[in-house]
């Protein structure tokens, strides 16, 4: 089969390219997946540059989302999922085979049914940024009538934490930094967008919603202070990305401030958690209520050009189509 791959870290026009492999064939507990569509996230362009390092099994196929069909289960898999279209979590994590590449072969729990309502594009997109904002979410207990500030609305966790708040019956306000990425959190269905580089940003959340329950964070450094002048006692401020340098905590104002500071990494969130977030994910999708963000499309071919672009930042998923 064709995949992209690398055996060394780098940047991606040193070390990716796209090589003829023998497609792998399902273990005892896992399926064979056809990709349609791969999603890339930072940490796949992060774990190929080096900047977190993990061990290389001969060569690395990238990404841990993707979408398909499974086309052969190994021994105790049910052979009526043949056929079924799923999408894909952590399928490179510990493992060669990512999702780059015409197929990848995935432990059966990981290869999720995606209804026939969703696109193979919006099934590459849920992984790591829906089971990440599903565990931010709901980490602390249940939202509903709860408020919940998602820093950085348009990104890819942020649009999942605003439409799974919505579905859970919270009130979202999204912060961006820009009206394009105020219409896409809008269009996700936060009840209230603010930029956070204005001067009134905290006011405006405090007009809103007197104070905030849940805070999905992106930059914590950034916006502690923000976070800090819209929380309450009990607020829990969840951190998902570390920023190019550690921030500084002003322990007496968290302390007077009585928040909690969650922090987490979904490679190391219990497996309890990772099937809550399946599941809650799973009827978000039979509702219709998890939709894709703008696409940014590119042939395996061109897997150079894609993790250049999803390194740039830019709005929305790259997503590769083996
Ligand atoms: N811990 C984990 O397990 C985990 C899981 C998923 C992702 N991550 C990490 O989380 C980060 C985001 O991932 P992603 O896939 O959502 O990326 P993405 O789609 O590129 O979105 C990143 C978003 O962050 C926003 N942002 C940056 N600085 C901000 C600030 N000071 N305040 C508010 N928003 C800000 C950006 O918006 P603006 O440009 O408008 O600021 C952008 O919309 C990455 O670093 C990724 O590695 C970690």
């Amino acid at each position: 089969m064709k995949a992209a791959l690398y055996r060394n870290t780098g940047a991606a026009a040193d070390v990716l390219a796209v090589e003829e492999v023998d497609r792998p064939e399902p273990g005892r507990g896992e399926v064979l997946v056809r990709i349609h569509a791969s999603g890339v996230n930072p940490t796949d362009y992060k774990a190929r540059i080096g900047l977190t390092p993990r061990p290389i099994d001969g060569f690395q196929i990238p990404h841990h989302d993707g979408a398909g069909v499974i086309e052969a289960v190994g021994d105790g898999v049910d052979p009526a999922r043949v056929g079924q279209r799923v999408w894909t979590w952590l399928a490179a994590s510990g493992r060669r085979w990512g999702t780059a590449a015409e197929w990848t072969v995935v432990p059966e729990r990981q290869a999720v049914p995606l209804p026939d309502n969703a696109s193979f594009e919006l099934g590459a997109s849920l992984g790591v940024p829906a089971m990440t904002a599903h565990y931010c979410l709901f980490a602390d207990g249940p939202i509903a009538g709860k408020t919940v500030l998602v820093a950085g609305g348009a990104g890819a966790v942020g649009h999942f934490a605003i439409q799974l708040s919505e579905r859970a019956g919270a009130r979202v306000i999204a912060t961006v930094s820009s009206p394009e990425k105020a219409a896409l959190a809008e269009q996700a269905g936060a009840d209230l967008v603010v930029n956070y580089r204005d001067a009134d940003a905290a006011a405006r959340i405090r007009d809103f919603a007197s104070a905030v329950d849940r805070v999905v964070e992106v930059a914590l450094g950034a916006n502690l202070q923000l976070d800090l002048a819209v929380s309450q006692a009990g607020t829990v401020i969840v951190t998902y990305a570390a920023e190019p340098s550690d921030p500084v905590l002003p322990v007496r104002a968290c302390m007077t401030a009585n928040i909690n500071l969650r922090f987490v990494l979904l490679y190391g969130v219990s497996a309890a958690a990772m099937d809550a977030a399946v599941t809650g994910i799973s009827a978000a999708l039979a509702s219709g209520s998890l939709t894709e963000l703008p696409a940014h499309r590119f042939p395996l071919a061109d897997i150079v050009s894609a993790h250049e672009t999803a390194e740039q930042g830019v709005t929305g998923k790259v997503i590769v189509t083996p």
